[in-house]
């Protein structure tokens, strides 16, 4: 795979389709397995995780349901952390087993700032699966129960995620380039 310019940066290949592919299965295969009979509420938090979602939940075997919901803004190569409003959540939690979905947990402060929302709805349990974790960029501290890849604190770009708007298209993920 080349590298790839998006907007006025060089992005170099970092995982590519087929390892986020098999990580994926196995996430799902754990969480079929762990959740069976609980009929879990997935939420997805657009728009970053909507690919990474969308592969996790064909892949599920037990009954489950989904409902995206969209939070926060993200604007160029660092994290703005402000939460804007939560959309679309349209299902009571109310003694639901519920698995939040995340493309990437960087700082933490969305998931921080959003999941005491949730945890008033009082869910039977409430979970995390993120495909990538920034451990060295924590701040705010969640615990993410299912990760797919723990990754250096780069700027990543493609499955889903994006630089300011581009770059959610693509199969593979890439990392910033530094220069
Ligand atoms: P946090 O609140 O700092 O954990 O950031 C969470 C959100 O920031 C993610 O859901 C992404 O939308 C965005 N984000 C954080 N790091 C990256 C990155 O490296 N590439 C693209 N988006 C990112």
């Amino acid at each position: 795979m080349p590298n790839i310019c998006i907007h006025d940066k060089i992005f170099t290949p970092f995982l590519n389709a087929h390892i986020i592919g098999e990580k994926v299965d196995a996430l799902a295969r754990q969480i079929s397995q762990d959740y069976a009979g609980k009929k879990p509420l997935f939420i997805p938090i657009l728009n970053g995780s909507f690919i990474f979602a969308a592969d996790l939940f064909k892949k599920i075997t037990i009954e489950a349901e989904i409902c995206f919901i969209k939070l926060a803004s993200y604007k160029g190569t660092r994290s703005s952390g402000q939460v804007i409003t939560a959309i679309g959540l349209d299902i009571d939690l109310f003694n639901r087993h519920v698995i939040i979905v995340e493309d990437i947990v960087d700082t933490g402060k969305t998931l921080s700032a959003f999941l005491p929302q949730l945890i008033h709805q009082q869910p039977a349990s409430l979970k995390i699966a993120a495909l990538l974790l920034k451990p060295a960029a924590t701040q705010f501290p969640v615990t993410v129960d299912y990760t797919g890849f723990s990754i250096p604190n780069k700027f990543v770009l493609g499955y889903g995620l994006d630089y300011n708007g581009l770059g959610r298209n693509f199969a593979e993920i890439y990392e910033l380039l530094e220069q």
